[in-house]
């Protein structure tokens, strides 16, 4: 049985920030239904231990130590048996005790270096301390990406790695983990790795390059996104040393995890519904209206959702400046989301101009995304790049027509719906611009007004595939291919 340790930042039902918890939250368990002996290695965040108290997670399962700062750190172990395989948890309070998981409004924590950096030793302790050893390492983006500096430092001479294989996912190029020289000898790294073939980044030392450099395999979350972070547009500066790792680099798509998202039996909407009985969608409108405030209208006026982190990949300056053209279309405008308070104060702004067709909620709020999903007739995604994108893939499951930019996964699971061949599932635009918006809305609305059309296209958004299935088998496929390679 192939053993692997999944290290992750993030992860539900115990964190989340975005989609990178989605996916450590299920691609165990997929992984796991297939035959794999997998353990999932978090933080354990204030958060974690919150829900904990209401959920009854996880369990205390000791305690161990590692080198740290010039002593010997002690951190708790927690663990949570899941369907299939288990999640352990680093418990360090100085660290993870905080109120968010990155930071706060006011920015990143000054420490997360030292944070994360603390995670992924001992993440690689707890393991050792517990006898697992795995086949291989699975790290994900710039917070876990040093447990593989880690281990071709601190223990390429320690027999109980030896063997050990690893995947690094970039699930965004973009964060980087940039920190000072310094950092290097405070997280208990050799100052040699400051050193352009090693972990320097122009002046600073990168993180996340040390996942692409030490891992024995790259992947990112699409086939698209693969190939686009190998040119200058999209590489943030990594673009060459990704092409010249471009022989173990490879995309691989995520997946929607049907235990938690399908109308057909979401907890959280006001009533279930299935491809070939839709009604209850109209009943999740009416509800997704009256929880925004909204007017609910004999017309049926069509409402376009978006659940988005408030981030300037997003697109939501697009967005912004199309915001006019928008509601001269006869449209209703719903936006949950949270991130950068300018953003934030800049969409807060436009809602107060048009408080009859645009609501927003600020915020992280899990219930009320699902009723977006159901209750939204179009769900857009005007992104300046990403790298696979779950929320289309969500609204597609629910009957809700995706209208994307189209890049990166956006560009690998949308296709132009053409009202000839009735082929497709939503609409696209190319140009990140307001008009190039406008004009995919536009095309939507026009084949909105077409009942049978219409009932087409959401057929067949809702019979597109984006289980696990495929994805977790390509997981096991490139694992076995490198296994036993350093
Ligand atoms: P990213 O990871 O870049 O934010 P994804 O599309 O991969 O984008 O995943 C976003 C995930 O986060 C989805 O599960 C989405 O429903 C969720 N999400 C984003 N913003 C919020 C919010 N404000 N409240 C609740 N869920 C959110
Ligand atoms: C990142 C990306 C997003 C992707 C998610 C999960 O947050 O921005 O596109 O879906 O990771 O892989």
């Amino acid at each position: 049985m192939i053993k692997i340790a999944f290290i992750a930042s993030e992860a539900v039902p115990f964190s989340k920030t975005g989609g990178l918890a989605d996916v450590a939250g299920a691609l165990p368990r997929a992984l796991a239904s297939r035959g794999a002996e997998v353990r999932v290695f978090l933080p354990f965040y204030r958060v974690t231990r919150e829900a904990d108290r209401t959920l009854s997670l996880s369990k205390t399962a000791g305690a161990a130590e590692t080198d740290w700062r010039g002593g010997r750190v002690r951190f708790g172990l927690r663990v949570s048996h899941q369907r299939g395989y288990s999640v352990h948890f680093i418990e360090q309070d100085d660290y993870f005790d905080r109120e968010g998981l990155y930071g706060t409004s006011a920015g990143d924590y000054p420490d997360n270096g030292e944070r994360f950096g603390f995670f992924c030793l001992a993440a690689l302790e707890a393991m050792r301390k517990d006898s697992f050893r795995p086949d291989i390492v699975h790290t994900h983006d710039w917070q876990s990406a040093l447990s593989l500096a880690y281990l071709r430092n601190r223990f390429s001479e320690d027999a109980f790695f030896k063997g050990t294989s690893s995947v690094f996912t970039i699930h965004n190029l973009a964060y980087q983990g940039l920190f000072p020289r310094e950092i290097l000898s405070a997280v208990g790294l050799p100052d040699n790795l400051f050193h352009h073939e090693e972990m320097e980044f122009y002046g600073r030392v990168s993180f996340l390059k040390a996942g692409i450099l030490y891992a024995s395999a790259v992947t990112t979350v699409s086939p698209t996104y693969s190939r686009e972070i190998q040119t200058p547009e999209f590489g943030c500066g990594l673009d060459g040393l990704l092409r010249h790792r471009s022989e173990v680099l490879s995309g691989i798509l995520n997946g929607v995890d049907a235990s938690e998202w399908d109308p057909a039996k979401d907890r959280h909407i006001a009533a279930r519904y299935t491809p070939d009985k839709r009604e209850g969608k109209k009943t999740c409108k009416a509800d997704l209206l009256k929880t925004f405030g909204l007017p609910i209208d004999e017309e049926d006026i069509p409402v376009m959702g978006m659940v988005t982190r408030l981030a300037a990949q997003k697109g939501l300056d697009i967005l912004a400046d199309a915001l006019d053209g928008l509601f001269e279309e006869k449209l209703r405008l719903v936006i949950l989301g949270q991130g950068d308070p300018s953003l934030e104060r800049r969409l807060a702004e436009a809602q107060k101009r048009r408080p009859d067709a645009f609501g927003i909620r600020l915020g992280f709020d899990e219930t009320l995304a699902h009723k977006i999903y159901a209750g939204s007739d179009l769900f857009l995604i005007p992104s300046r790049y990403e790298p696979c994108g779950l929320t289309q893939m969500y609204s597609l499951k629910y009957g809700t027509i995706p209208v994307v930019r189209a890049t990166g996964g956006l560009e690998d699971t949308v296709q132009e719906f053409d009202p000839e061949t009735r082929r497709g599932n939503g609409f696209k635009f190319r140009e990140a611009a307001p008009d190039a918006l406008l004009g995919a809305v536009r095309r939507a609305g026009k084949i909105l007004r077409r009942k049978d059309l219409w009932a087409s296209l959401v057929g067949n958004a809702m019979a597109c595939d984006f289980s696990w299935d495929r994805s977790a088998e390509d997981y096991l496929r490139l694992y076995r291919g490198i296994l036993g390679s350093p």
